[in-house]
Formats: C-alpha cells, structure tokens, sequence
C-alpha cells in the first residue's frame, strides 16, 4: 500500500452530496470590489458594497454572516436552526445547532462530482519524491469499516500515533466518517507523553505504523505505542500500518493494517461506508497541548464550526484558488496539521501536501525541491525553519524553480524581521505576500493575518495584522481595563465567539473556564500579549504566561520542572524560555539539589536531559542547566521567574523591584553561576 510512487491519491466518485462549489474569483484593485465575486457566499448581503464593509458585517452581525457561510459552504443533511448560542463568561460555545452534516463527505466525497481527477494528496516522503496510495475516499471507508467492524463506535475516540502519511490522514477522515473522535497525538511525544493522552482521551483503540522514517531514521513508534499501552488498561486493540518492510513483534492486542499481510485486514473492507449522520456540536477531535500548569489540556473540537472556519481561512487568508496545490509542511500530530494539511484543504476540494520530512533532509534545499516538483502554490511553515535555512545561504533556494508559487506563510511563533525579510526576498523572489498568520489550538483556525478580506492590502515585515471575518480582538491591561486607543499593547482577547473555537478541555469544563474566560470575564483570553499600532495593526509580542515555545512546539515549563523533579537529587528546579536564534525559544533549567548529593554535575545534567526526552519529547529538553544552591523566591516562597529571565537574557540592568525577594544574595548567586548561550 505504501510502495507504489508516481502516483498520487485522488477524490473519487460517490453518490453523496452533488453540490456543485462555487469557484472563487479573483478580483484585484480595492475600489472595483464587488462582495460576491470576492466572497460568493456574502451574495445575500444586499448594500454591503466593499471587502472593508463585509468585514465590519462579519462583526457587528455575526449571525447573519456566519449562517450565510455555512449554508453556502458545507453541504448539510438537515440544516441548522440556530446559528450560535454562546456566553462567555460561562464558556458557553454552541454554533449551527439543528443541522446534521458528515465532515468526511464534506471533505471527500462531495468534491468528487465537481472536479474527479484532481489530486487530494500529495504525499512527499522522507525518502524525497512523491507517492501516494489508494484513492483517498475509498482508504478512508476502508477504514472506517475496519474500526466499525473491530467495534468502534460513534463517541468512541481513537488515538492516532503515525507520521505524516495518507493512512493518517484516512484514519482521521474514518473517525468523522464512522462518528467516532479522533486523538492525534504528535510521533515524537515519548511512550510516557502518549500513554497520559491515550488514558485522559480513554480510548481503546490506536492505530500506528511498525516504524517512522524522518530525516533518513529509522523510529520505532509501534514499541513505543506497545510501552505506552502497558499503562493504559482502556485500550484494546492496536492497529498497525507497515510503513517500512521491516516486520514488529505483533501481539494479541494487534492487528495488521496492510494487505501485505497475512489478514489483509484492510483488503477485506468495503469501498463504501456508510456516513454517520452528526450534529454540529458533537465532538470531531480532541487534540493536546501545554498549558501554564498542569498536564496537557485535551482541547475538543466539534463538526461543523471547526469546519467551516479551517475552510474559510484556508481559503482567504491564502488567496486558496480552485486548483492550486496547498504546500503546508507541518506535521498532521499539530493543530496546524489538522487544520491547513488536513480540514481545511479537503474542505474547499484542493489539492493538500502531506510532508513527511524534515527542512534539511537531505540537503537544505528539500523544501524548494518539492516546491518546484509538486509546483506548489502557497507554501505554508515555520519561521524556526526559516531561520535555519537562512543561515544555509541563498544558494539553495536558488537552484529551484519557484514561479508556481503565490503565498508564503508563517505560523505558529513570531517571524523576526530577518526571517521575514529572506522569505519574501529570496525565497519568494519579492514578489509573493508572507503572510504572519497569528492563532493557537484553541482558535481552530487563523484569528489574525494580513490579508483576510484583501489581497491587495498592505503587509507590515513581522505583525499579523488583521483580524479575520467575524473575529473581534481586543486588548486589556493589567487592571483589566479594556484598551480603546491604538499604538498600545496589552493582553489579546476577543471579544466575541466565532465558529472555530475549541468548546472545552475534555473531562475538565472547569479548567477551560478558568484558563480562557475568568482572567478577563465576558472575554476569550489567548495567553498571548499583543501591540495595536497607530493604523490599528496587530503584533503578537509572546506569553504572558509560563507556556514556552520551541521551534514552533508549545510547551509548559511547569510540564518540563515536574520531570526534572522526580529525579532522586533534584530539591527543586525552574525551567524558563530564553531567546535562541534558530529555535525562537531555548529550554533553561535551574536546578537545586538535594542537601548532601554529590554526583558530577555533567552526568546529573545528561541524565535530566534523557528523563525530559524520555517522559515528554527530545524537543523539550533544556539546553541549559545551571546548577544552583538556591533559586531567588519572594517571602511568601514563590520562585521570582522574572528574575530568572532576566538573569539568563543577561538583562541585568531590568531586574526591577527586588524589594520582595526574601534572600537577595541568591540573585547575586545565579548571576555569576549564569551558562552561556549566546
Ligand atoms: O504564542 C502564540 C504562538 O503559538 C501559540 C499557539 O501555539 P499552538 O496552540 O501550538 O498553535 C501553534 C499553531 C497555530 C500562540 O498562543 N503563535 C502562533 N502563531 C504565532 C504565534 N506567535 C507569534 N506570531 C504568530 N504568527
């Protein structure tokens, strides 16, 4: 199933829906702008005569603008009677209640009477070239009948742990298809860091691949998934995909995906599956990240809002053309995976890469590579990834044909203004937009890029811009106080709902309440800071909270602290970001032994490096660790963080008030313990 290459998987015919998509038309030059030939589904919005007007109707009459969307846009069994009942402050979050609709035949089979021979996917193998499976509809019924058959039901979860590859893009489809939720969880989390999703989730059913290959390596996901199931009593059963030829012990609990083995399990299925009929607020998947506290949150994404909204921002903020070839790089174990790879490509019928590789594999060039092969239209990444290979010189960039491209994207951390600058110039010949797109797990889909509403409009180097259709940011200070005037900075929130928000954390509605809706009640409260510029342009200036981002990859300091401290020696310890120049942000540990250890502090520092690979993921290993005799705390016992950061961004000029701390020596102490990493 994997081998055959040069060939690519496809929409397929079926009997489902027959609407036919409207096509999306092209319009340059602001002051010609006629709505609908911009945005067909705003043709009902009589008298409003502009992209800027459209926008401010998708705010102040939500509603309208919303259930003229998705009637348009997504084909419903039965449709909505209500377009969205919400509040806040409870965290309240219902949208297109009364419809029915099935998200895989919205991605998959509605698609295949309007443009049959376009390419679904694309997917671009670690190996370099492109290849492909069977017909995308007809792997997913397969495996959707698969699990149906092995007892998967609707509100069921599965736990999803593979690359990016077609079967895991099926296996996501099966799961909406069968009305089951799916529980991707990223192929570089450690044994330890799946085994606490798959028991939150209580699934009992995961499905994997016998190895991975990224960057040339071989990884061994099916013993991981066999370790991190020894801990999870709900699961019982363990599907596995060959994705290499080498074979995997198979236990009792496994069962082989492939036809090339004996069961031929995948073989045996039906083509056609029949859709489960869902409602609009039940569940599409949950899917993990870092908080400031605690463990991993289980965001839950529901159907047709989710949707609706990966469709619609796909489609805008990327000038996405019927046609085009969407290149977006990320992995499928992220939200932006699930949303640009995923959803949102297959709901506008494009044609999505699934890319299975690394930046530099096998040389810095990979990416321009495959653009000019797969002649991609709107390349999608990280400004991480950028960063790396600017450092690798114009000449890789170079020796590729890059003319298909129109749209270059960032996401997922801030893109400093050289990143920015290299990507436009050189990568997109000066001549495609970048745009900066601001948004999070919890939002679904893209809140804040440049051009939204208008191709044309102007893009400041670094800053996100624009709020998308029907998003409302606003900004609050530390009193709580809301921030009318422009050129200020503060916390961004948003001010009213939108269809692509997560509803809830799973099993736990009160740490979404108070993590998103208490700091700022009537509001949504990202975590994030932000500027407004004189013109009304947003920056997103970072965390205000303990959550750090490495190479893109959110995560919880206080996730990262927990591990270290279950090591025998370790009293205490304070994990903070620093500034790193290719990773965005670095992992710096401080770390206070136990009374009366005596261990070398290089062997301590390896073994703390291997706990935090072992029971997260390699990328959440510090690069710093600074043994200290004490960490600098204020007279109630809380470690001074701001302190630390300043220390470790050799600010030392802008530590502020120490008045509160108990014991000041211990910041002259740090100070000079300090580890370099400039
Ligand atoms: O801090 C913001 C940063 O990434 C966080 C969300 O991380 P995650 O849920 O993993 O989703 C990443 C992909 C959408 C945000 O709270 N972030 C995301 N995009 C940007 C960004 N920071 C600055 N600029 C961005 N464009």
């Amino acid at each position: 199933m994997w081998l055959p290459c040069g060939c690519t998987s496809k929409y397929v015919a079926s009997s489902f829906a027959r609407r036919i998509l409207a096509s999306h038309l092209h319009v340059s030059g602001r002051s010609r702008c006629n709505v609908a030939a911009f945005m067909p589904e705003a043709a009902g919005f009589e008298g409003v005569s502009g992209r800027a007007a459209l926008r401010e109707l998708s705010v102040s009459n939500s509603e309208s603008f919303w259930a003229a969307v998705a009637r348009h846009r997504l084909s419903w069994s039965i449709p909505f009677h209500t377009v969205q009942d919400c509040d806040l402050s409870r965290g309240k979050i219902k949208w297109f209640e009364g419809g029915k609709l099935n998200v895989s035949v919205n991605c998959l089979d509605r698609h295949v009477h309007t443009c049959p021979e376009r390419v679904a996917l694309i997917w671009e193998r670690d190996e370099r070239g492109w290849c492909c499976t069977d017909e995308l509809l007809e792997m997913t019924c397969r495996v959707g009948n698969l699990l149906r058959r092995h007892g998967v039901k609707r509100g069921d979860c599965v736990t999803i742990y593979m690359p990016t590859c077609p079967l895991a893009v099926a296996s996501m489809l099966a799961c909406a298809r069968i009305g089951a939720a799916h529980n991707v969880v990223f192929a570089g989390f450690s044994a330890d860091a799946l085994a606490e999703r798959i028991r939150d989730a209580q699934s009992s059913t995961v499905i994997t691949v016998n190895q991975g290959v990224r960057g040339g390596k071989v990884i061994e996901l099916k013993k991981t998934v066999d370790t991190a199931v020894e801990s999870c009593p709900t699961v019982k059963q363990v599907f596995v995909a060959m994705r290499t030829d080498n074979p995997v012990t198979m236990t009792a609990r496994d069962i082989a995906m492939e036809e090339v083995r004996e069961q031929k399990e995948m073989l045996k299925e039906d083509v056609v599956c029949e859709p489960a009929v869902m409602n609009s607020e039940d569940v599409l998947f949950l899917l993990y990240t870092s908080g400031s506290t605690g463990k991993p949150k289980g965001l839950v994404h529901t159907q047709a809002g989710y949707l609706l909204y990966a469709a619609l921002t796909h489609r805008y903020v990327f000038s996405y053309h019927d046609g085009d070839v969407f290149g977006c790089v990320a992995d499928i174990g992220w939200i932006t995976g699930h949303s640009y790879v995923v959803y949102g490509p297959l709901a506008n019928g494009a044609t999505t890469v699934l890319f299975e590789s690394t930046p530099i594999y096998p040389d810095p060039g990979r990416y321009w590579d495959m653009v000019e092969r797969l002649k991609i239209n709107q390349f999608y990444g990280a400004p991480t990834a950028i960063r790396l290979l600017l450092k690798y010189g114009d000449q890789w960039v170079n020796k590729y044909d890059r003319s298909t491209l129109k749209t270059l994207g960032s996401v997922g951390e801030p893109i400093n203004t050289e990143a920015w600058e290299w990507y436009h110039r050189v990568v997109g010949d000066g001549r495609c937009p970048v745009v900066d797109t601001w948004w999070q797990t919890e939002t679904g889909g893209i809140c804040i890029a440049p051009r939204p509403s208008d191709p044309d409009a102007e893009i400041v180097p670094g800053m996100a811009m624009r709020p998308f259709f029907g998003i409302k940011p606003v900004l609050i200070d530390t009193e709580g106080e809301l921030l009318t005037s422009n050129n200020t900075s503060g916390a961004l929130c948003m001010a009213q709902p939108w269809p692509g928000m997560a509803r809830t954390i799973h099993n736990n509605h009160q740490r979404f309440i108070e993590t998103y809706f208490q700091p700022y009640p009537g509001y949504f409260f990202t975590g994030d800071g932000a500027y407004r510029s004189e013109e009304g342009y947003y920056q997103i200036t970072g965390r205000l909270d303990d959550v750090i981002n490495v190479s893109g990859h959110r995560i919880g300091t206080a996730e990262i602290e927990d591990v270290v401290n279950q090591c025998p020696a370790v009293a205490e310890s304070a994990v903070i970001g620093y500034t790193h120049s290719i990773k965005g942000q670095g992992v710096y540990a401080f770390v206070v032994l136990k009374k009366g250890i005596d261990v070398k502090e290089a062997d301590l520092s390896r073994q703390l490096n291997g706990m935090v690979s072992e029971k997260i993921a390699k990328y959440a290993s510090p690069d710093f660790i600074q043994f200290a005799q004490r960490l600098p705390k204020t007279r109630s016992g809380k470690i001074m963080r701001r302190v630390l950061r300043k220390v470790v961004e050799s600010d030392l000029e802008g530590l502020g008030d120490l008045s509160t701390l108990d014991d000041p020596a211990a910041v002259q102490e740090i100070i000079q313990g300090r580890r370099c990493h400039v």
